[in-house]
């Protein structure tokens, strides 16, 4: 898979997708990861790439940079003849997809992020200011992405969020299968409680049975603690699931 952000602030990327696991994903060729700065995308002889929004208000990202890096990008043209959104998907390779991060976005939940594995290529384009001209949003991107309901003053972590969570599921790159089958929102649950030596601790003792060596009853044992604390924590995604037993 390949990922290319398109920012104005690059050097925000650089430390998240330069260690741990995103780290190593690239160095074992299962994702790359390209940044782009979008200033490098403007014909403006200042390099401005905002503009006050039309009527008064904010500053707003202007379309033709981001236009102009999203076609260099994937090497063809997007909405070449001004048609609107259904001509522009026709001449899109069906394996690229164009991701803007916004407020207004759909919420990300680990299942709309497993639906990028398909995809071979994501640009993920993360504003700053008011957000982006709005011809930006309804002829170029495919999606558009929030991460919850509060406000970030950019796109950026955002995105560090989305590539983060996608790339752990890149197959391959969490070698321990396990860990990813069993962990929370998995099943619509969250995880079960983790308890690792010494078997007592200020005298408070770690549950009996996972120290038994009966794989059969710790399974069963995880998957009741898994339900119950999901029914304490967060009924909403038992509910939303409709996976109240
Ligand atoms: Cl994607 N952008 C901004 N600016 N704020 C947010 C967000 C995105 N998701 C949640 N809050």
């Amino acid at each position: 898979m390949i990922i290319d952000i398109i920012t104005i602030f690059p050097k925000m990327f650089s430390p998240v997708i330069g260690e741990s696991i995103i780290r190593r994903a690239q160095n074992k060729g299962l994702v790359k990861i390209n940044i782009h700065n979008l200033r490098d995308y403007t014909n403006d002889p200042h390099k401005k790439v905002d503009a006050p929004s039309y009527g008064s208000g904010g500053m707003v990202f202007k379309p033709e940079p981001i236009f102009n890096s999203v076609e260099s990008i994937l090497g063809y043209k997007i909405n070449p003849l001004g048609g609107n959104k259904k001509s522009t998907k026709k001449l899109k390779n069906k394996f690229d997809r164009i991701i803007l991060f916004t407020p207004q976005g759909t919420t990300l939940k680990q299942k709309v992020i497993k639906k990028y594995l398909t995809y071979e290529r994501l640009v993920l384009i993360a504003p700053r200011y008011e957000g982006v001209d709005e011809r930006v949003r309804k002829y170029l991107v495919d999606d558009e992405i929030s991460i919850g309901d509060y406000v970030l003053s950019g796109g950026e972590l955002a995105a560090m969020v989305f590539i983060d969570c996608l790339v752990r599921l890149i197959p391959g790159v969490v070698s321990d299968k396990e860990s990813i089958k069993n962990e929370s929102f998995e099943n619509s649950c969250l995880d079960f409680s983790h308890y690792t030596r010494p078997a007592v601790f200020r005298g408070i003792k770690v549950p009996l049975v996972l120290l038994s060596g009966n794989h059969k009853e710790i399974a069963q044992w995880r998957k009741r603690e898994s339900l119950e604390i999901t029914k304490k924590k967060r009924p909403d995604l038992l509910i939303e699931n409709n996976n109240i037993a």
